[in-house]
């Protein structure tokens, strides 16, 4: 993953740091910057955050070329010699990285006689540019560039010249243009805090950055040109106290509104009512967060549109052979729109012929401009590294998506698609019902925390909310946590259920309540402790939940559940922002 910046302009170190904080949402391990002087280039890194990094900066003179890095491990542990920048044995080179570099031990077989101080794969890169350096610095950045395999955005500065340079393929690079400097950077929204227009590099490109401007080429030297826009100016981080998570969870009745308005704004559904007639198959696409709000509405649509609908792993479906034609249509779910599986997803999909949808957060992200069509979320930007908000818009813009192609098709009416429209602004009143009485949520989470393990159960479109439910646990409490569809339990997971584990049943659904029922007298009875959300049980404590349009219901069961999860870890005192080995954008494979 990582966060790279770089920038040529007045003031560079400061803006770096500040750049990186924005940043660090793509990891968080450990940071450094480089500068250019007269005199040389000088860096600096360390373990920990951007604000270690910051405090050790601190000496630091002004420069007008700077590159910084905000790490997440891939290849070799969190220490200070594995973080970036990296320099060549010479002094003349340095860079930052973010991607894989697949063929790195090849490539450190062409140095014998060079020491790495590193375990990483992205100190080569260093290391080969002061190689094949002969006097020209883009043709040993080129020479270099080719020879690599893998992910990458790499940024560079050397000794040799007042430039930067930047080799792209896969991993993001957003370069950016203002009257105050230029700009590199791993994504729209930071580099569009400092440049006026901003630019994605194509795969297999090299960008040169100078004082007057930017210069694109392929590997081969080929000047190549690159489309400049004005990017939204977005979110500023937070700054007063307080997690960020808790904030952007009392967000969401405003983002359920803002999704369904943005909707609307922005024309809906993109295709035409003959191509949505032609479909034969509609896969939702994702990952963690995003799979589960595609699985989420998948249920949902079923009961409305006469066609398969399949919600599938990013992951696996790039090497999975799902059928895709012109038939297909494929909706890749991504807040960031960055995910380095899904792109690939999509990808795969546009090349078989399949029709492209990006549902994300950030329209301008790489997934939108590889789509055929891009609808916005508008959850507004998501920094805390457990996704909240940005589910419950990507449950309203979904839904919405899938009733208009239904209309379309002929397979829901126009009413119950109006019914729908309607429903959310009661989804939204619901959701600021819920979030105003938090305090049973928090008692609960004192007893969850001392649980072994969560289990967490529904049935139909409950299943997938119990998934995101325990995804949430998971990920910010540490706590053991699973998902099942409530049916499962007595087909071998039951063996788990004694004193000290909690379930959660989901239980949205009244004609699924006598189902759920059977599933928690039978954990109960072996000792587990039961919460339910929405209906009630003997048994069982009970989260109750207001009611709204049953197809909206989900976007609504979550919250506590979001809550949930956030109190939990809280009271474990976990750094809820910001996970063990997470980060919030997975930009590698
Ligand atoms: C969980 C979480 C992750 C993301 C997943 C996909 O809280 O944030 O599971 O949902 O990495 O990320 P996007 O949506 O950016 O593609």
């Amino acid at each position: 993953m990582c966060g790279i910046f770089g920038m040529i302009g007045q003031n560079a170190v400061k803006t770096t740091l500040d750049s990186l904080r924005y940043l660090e949402y793509r990891g968080y391990d450990s940071a450094g910057i480089a500068v250019k002087r007269k005199e040389g280039l000088e860096w600096t890194k360390c373990m920990g955050r951007i604000s270690e990094l910051q405090k050790k900066a601190q000496g630091m003179a002004e420069s007008d070329i700077a590159i910084g890095h905000t790490r997440w491990a891939t290849h070799g542990r969190v220490c200070e010699q594995n973080a970036h920048p990296f320099v060549s044995e010479d002094g003349a080179f340095a860079i930052v990285h973010n991607g894989i570099l697949e063929n790195y031990l090849e490539l450190k077989k062409e140095l014998p006689n060079v020491h790495f101080s590193s375990q990483t794969d992205s100190e080569t890169v260093a290391h080969m540019l002061s190689a094949v350096y002969r006097g020209d610095v883009l043709e040993a950045v080129l020479a270099v560039a080719k020879k690599l395999q893998g992910s990458f955005a790499i940024a560079i500065m050397s000794v040799y010249d007042n430039k930067l340079y930047a080799v792209k393929n896969k991993s993001p690079l957003v370069v950016g243009v203002s009257r105050n400097g230029t700009y590199l950077c791993s994504d729209v929204g930071c580099a569009s805090r400092q440049a006026e227009q901003v630019a994605l590099a194509e795969d297999n490109t090299v960008a040169v950055l100078s004082d007057k401007g930017v210069r694109f080429f392929d590997f081969d030297g080929q000047e190549r040109r690159a489309k400049f826009f004005v990017a939204e100016q977005s979110a500023e981080l937070q700054t007063e106290e307080g997690d960020v998570m808790l904030k952007e969870i009392f967000e969401i009745p405003q983002k359920i509104r803002a999704s369904r308005q943005g909707y609307l704004q922005s024309g809906g559904l993109r295709l035409s009512d003959e191509e949505a007639r032609r479909l034969k198959r509609i896969y939702l696409v994702g990952c963690g967060t995003a799979y589960n709000s595609g699985s989420q509405v998948a249920c949902v649509a079923r009961n409305f549109l006469d066609i398969d609908i399949l919600p599938v792993i990013a992951s696996e479906f790039i090497y999975d052979n799902y059928p895709v034609g012109e038939d297909t249509l494929a909706f890749l779910i991504s807040q960031s729109g960055e995910t380095a599986d899904t792109l690939r997803a999509a990808e795969k999909i546009r090349h078989s012929g399949g029709i492209t949808y990006a549902v994300t957060n950030n329209a301008c992200g790489s997934l939108g401009f590889l789509c055929d069509y891009v609808s916005n979320v508008c959850a507004g930007a998501e920094f805390a590294v457990a996704s909240t908000k940005a589910y419950n818009c990507q449950l309203v813009t979904l839904t919405l998506l899938l009733a208009d192609i239904a209309v379309s098709r002929k397979t829901l009416s126009v009413q119950v698609r109006k019914d729908i429209l309607c429903g959310l602004e009661e989804v939204a009143v619901a959701s600021e019902q819920l979030l105003t009485d938090v305090y049973p949520l928090v008692r609960l989470a004192e007893e969850l925390k001392k649980c072994s393990a969560v289990f967490y159960i529904g049935r139909l479109s409950d299943y997938p909310t119990a998934c995101e439910g325990s995804l949430k646990l998971k990920e910010i409490s540490y706590i053991h946590s699973e998902a099942y569809p409530a049916g499962e339990l007595k087909h071998g997971t039951l063996a788990l259920m004694e004193e000290g584990v909690a379930v959660i049943a989901l239980a949205t659904d009244e004609a699924m309540a006598g189902k759920i029922a059977y599933s928690v007298t039978e954990v109960v009875s072996r000792g587990a402790r039961v919460i339910s959300v929405g209906h009630a049980f003997p048994e069982a404590e009970n989260i109750p939940l207001p009611k709204v349009h049953p197809y909206l219901a989900d976007i609504i069961s979550v919250i506590p559940l979001q809550l949930l999860a956030y109190y939990t870890a809280k009271s474990l005192s976990r750094d809820v922002d910001k996970p063990r080995n997470l980060a919030k954008s997975v930009t590698v494979e």
